[in-house]
């Protein structure tokens, strides 16, 4: 059960400012119910004053999602273009006495909605993310990397697991894990601080981040398969994954590695290590045993 703030539960039960504006002259829409969230923003703006005179909203979502989309529109109406340009997804959160860490994706997809709208006053064309040049990095949730690099900046994160509350991302199969790791580090070293956690590392409490098994399977095979296979492939060999039990992870060894003499110092020191190190320190590999 979520922590709600009585802020949050309020715009919840009592959201302010639902529906359409039908002479909108802003909207902006973002999310997809594909990916469990939707909001729509309508604002009418005075093009004179440059003050939003009004503002309405349509969302699909959790509590939370609801909660931020309500404020936001409080929170716009009346001022000015510049004034709302500066809003940050951490405004809206404030504004509602803070949100559970794990639901700050919906302040962002409050403040994306406001920026899509404004982008529309302007003129400007909203890009959609299959225009996007930045690559899709979170296929579950179609996530791209300047949204992860920006929440990584703006919010201060130091951990995968934030990179997931605040965007989604890695929040599914688990599979875009290591890219989520990669980028964090890569920003990390760019700010010059150290980051938090590996996956599955610690976080801040010192317990280890939990995957589900099918996120542990995939972020596995994806490692096999990304990050050993090619290097095996090279030299004419390849690896492909037969089983996970537990922390047993059984793969078969082909081409040349399959009767290679250094074939188990292979799964010793090359798999074992980069799956103990990347998914779980009790990672035993195993060859499996053809019948
Ligand atoms: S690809 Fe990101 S969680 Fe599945």
């Amino acid at each position: 059960m979520w922590n709600y703030t009585n802020s949050v539960i309020d715009h919840f039960t009592n959201p302010r400012n639902v529906g359409e504006i039908e002479d909108a002259n802003a909207v902006g829409e973002v999310g997809s119910l594909a990916c469990g969230d939707a909001l729509k923003l309508f604002l009418k703006i005075d093009p004179a004053s440059k003050k939003i005179v009004d503002a309405k909203f349509k969302t699909f979502g959790c509590a939370s999602a609801i909660a931020s989309a309500s404020a936001l529109t409080e929170m716009v109406k009346g001022i000015t273009l510049e004034e709302a340009g500066k809003i940050t997804n951490d405004d809206i959160a404030k504004f509602l006495g803070g949100l559970p860490e794990q639901k700050m994706h919906c302040s962002v997809m409050g403040r994306e909605a406001l920026e899509a709208a404004l982008s529309s006053f302007s003129g400007e064309e909203v890009k959609k993310h299959t225009e996007n040049e930045s690559p899709i990095i979170c296929k579950c949730f179609w996530v791209d990397e300047d949204k992860i690099r920006r929440n990584i900046r703006e919010n201060h994160l130091t951990t995968v697991e934030q990179i997931t509350n605040y965007t989604k991302a890695g929040g599914g199969c688990g599979g875009c894990l290591p890219d989520l790791d990669r980028i964090l580090r890569e920003e990390m070293a760019r700010a010059g601080a150290t980051a938090g956690s590996r996956i599955p590392g610690d976080t801040e409490t010192g317990k280890p981040k939990k995957m589900t098994t099918i996120q542990k399977i995939a972020l596995i095979q994806k490692i096999i398969s990304e990050e050993i296979a090619q290097p095996m492939r090279n030299d004419g060999g390849d690896i492909e994954l037969v089983d996970v039990d537990g922390n047993r992870v059984i793969v078969r060894l082909k081409g040349a590695c399959s009767h290679c003499m250094g074939a188990s110092a292979t799964l010793q020191h090359l798999v074992q290590q980069k799956l103990r190190e990347r998914v779980s320190p009790d990672i035993e590999v195993e060859e499996a045993r053809d019948a």
